[in-house]
């Protein structure tokens, strides 16, 4: 079975929408085989979100993903990483189609919720940045 590293960001933690969220995970059939909470340093934030260092919104993003805690979760499902970022919805949430999980908690483009990683080869990437020993 495929993984893919999600993460809900701090928007939604603050939302309490943290529960939803793995609700709705869990509805969709993901095991979660790892999952905590943990605040992002800025260290952390830049390295993770590396492959954005330069765009006009690195900032923003940076700022956002360490102004409180966030949980990141290891899901495993047949085809994970495409069924977490269908689920998601479109990273901007007034475009993300009625009942993704940004159409109902994102709030804008920076504060959309939740991420996911976008690739095979950055879902080994990511994981192994939040959980190293899996
Ligand atoms: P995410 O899936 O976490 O990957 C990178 C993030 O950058 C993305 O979700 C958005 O939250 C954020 N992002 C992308 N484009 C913009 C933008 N134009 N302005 C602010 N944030 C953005």
């Amino acid at each position: 079975m495929e993984r893919t590293l999600a993460i809900i960001k701090p928007d939604a933690v603050a939302a309490k929408h943290t529960g939803n969220i793995i609700d709705i995970i869990e509805n969709n059939d993901f095991n979660i085989v790892r999952m905590y909470k943990t605040k992002l340093s800025r260290d952390q934030a830049e390295r993770f979100y590396a492959i954005h260092k330069g765009k006009s919104f690195f900032e923003e993003l940076v700022c956002m993903m360490i102004s409180g805690p966030i949980i990141v979760l290891a899901l495993e499902k047949d085809g994970a990483i495409k069924a977490w970022r269908e689920l998601m919805g479109d990273t901007n949430p007034a475009n993300a189609a009625p009942g993704t999980i940004r159409n109902l908690y994102g709030i804008s483009i920076g504060s959309n919720a939740t991420h996911g990683s976008d690739s095979p080869a950055t879902a080994v990437q990511e994981l192994a940045f939040f959980f190293p020993d899996l």
